[in-house]
């Protein structure tokens, strides 16, 4: 086989075997196929597309290229939740416990946060002595034992993709749907995920900021996960504007204590139960999506969820104190409310600008390497459709600087009020289930 040959098939539009997909991924992962044959070939690609089974094929090589995670000591379906990315998206800290709480076992391997706010990894830190530097015995016995346990990424996962989406993200060629779909399932599979509940976000805040682009993606990440033997569906999320009310590590974290007490935001509960109740269903631990919603409900109501959460922070070394006691977190030297200049309906909170801010504030890394502050954030005391009168507050600024013009600044820019009444964009959007 040679890469010259499946390159001028693919620019001309022909479909291309598993072989020479496989002969691809393994030959660039190895070094034998250089960059530049790659790129000429992720441009083919990017034009050319790729049918189902060259999707499922791509997909499966990138998983296989590294380490494949062996969850099977772990019994029953281990169902995992993936989000495409957006802000303040604490969900991931609600559903573990949460579904965990019921029955369903969760073994996450987490990342931590590039970009506007920390990710999983870092909000569990914001939690005293919290660790997931943990052994794969450890972390299995864990799940075995509790229903839940994080993991840092550790080991040589998905090699091949890490090396193509660096190569596309210098040569344009990341915005293919068959690319992302194939890149973000190849790291859930390798990660031993049995069955998988896909967030796909859409709005301002999200990768894919066209609703209809969010749907074409989540179709084909759907359509993958079933044709290699993982159950998958999506919910299609609004992320125009932020999720919830708090941006910004120990924040959310507190958001997220509140929210298994039954006391969150509304939107981030919703979405929460949503996610959930699909994950509950493709564990087999309901047999419908309304039953698996009420089970969850129950498990907040009555305190199991809460009583999870801090089970599983104290099983990771973690200070379970903080449940509650939300002052023992991280907290900023200064809080600022920023108020609102005129009256009327609040019409835009433009997510990734409110994500930025929260950057700039410390939130969030801007290089690989950067320390974060997880002690700093926004809250936000109004959500679009609100109603807000001049000299309102509109959102508090816990900041360890004393001077917040530059972010309160980007902040009012970012947020639309206008006299006109306003209905909300609705949280959940789509559900995608083949
Ligand atoms: N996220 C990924 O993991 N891969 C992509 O290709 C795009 C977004
Ligand atoms: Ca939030």
């Amino acid at each position: 086989m040679r890469m010259y040959d499946i390159i001028a098939k693919k620019r001309d539009g022909g479909e291309l075997s598993q072989e020479e997909i496989q002969f691809f991924i393994d030959g660039y992962t190895s070094g034998e196929i250089p960059d530049y044959q790659a790129s000429a070939f992720a441009m083919a690609l990017y034009f050319q597309g790729m049918n189902k089974e060259e999707r499922a094929a791509i997909t499966m090589a990138m998983a296989q290229s590294g380490d494949m995670i062996d969850l099977s000591e772990i019994e029953g379906t281990k169902v995992d939740k993936h989000s495409t990315g957006g802000v303040g998206d604490t969900t991931t800290l609600i559903l573990a416990p949460l579904v965990a709480s019921v029955g369903v076992p969760v073994a996450k391997m987490s990342g931590r946060g590039l970009g506007h706010t920390g990710g999983t990894i870092d909000k569990l830190e914001s939690v005293p002595g919290f660790h997931v530097e943990l052994t794969k015995e450890e972390f299995i016995q864990n799940v075995n034992e509790r229903k839940v346990s994080v993991i840092g990424q550790s080991g040589n996962l998905t090699p091949a993709d890490k090396k193509l989406y660096a190569l596309r993200d210098v040569t344009a060629t990341v915005n293919s749907i068959p690319l992302i779909a194939s890149s973000i399932m190849s790291k859930k599979i390798a990660a031993g995920a049995d069955a998988i509940v896909l967030d796909v976000k859409t709005g301002a805040g999200a990768f894919m900021k066209e609703e209809s682009e969010s749907i074409d993606l989540a179709k084909a990440m759907v359509e993958i996960g079933n044709s290699v033997g993982r159950k998958t569906k999506a919910v299609i999320s609004d992320m125009s504007q932020p999720l919830g009310n708090a941006i910004g590590n120990a924040l959310e974290v507190k958001e997220a204590i509140e929210t298994l007490k039954g006391t969150g935001p509304e939107d981030l509960t919703k979405l929460s139960l949503t996610l959930g109740s699909q994950m509950v269903v493709l564990a087999g631990h309901a047999e419908n999506l309304t039953d698996a919603w009420s089970l969850l409900e129950k498990s907040i109501e009555n305190g199991d969820a809460l009583k999870k959460f801090k089970e599983f922070l104290a099983s990771q070394g973690g200070d379970a104190s903080v449940v509650d006691e939300p002052t023992l977190l991280p907290q900023a030297k200064y809080q600022f409310e920023v108020l609102a200049d005129t009256s009327g309906y609040i019409h835009e909170m433009v997510a990734d600008e409110i994500g930025h801010a929260a950057s700039m504030l410390g939130a969030g890394r801007l290089t690989k390497d950067s320390e974060i502050d997880l002690s700093v954030g926004v809250v936000l005391q109004k959500k679009v459709g609100d109603t807000i009168e001049k000299g309102e507050p509109l959102l508090t600024v816990h900041s360890n600087q004393e001077d917040i013009k530059e972010v309160e600044n980007k902040l009012k820019e970012n947020i639309k009020i206008s006299p006109d009444p306003l209905i909300p964009p609705d949280l959940i959007r789509q559900i995608i289930t083949e």
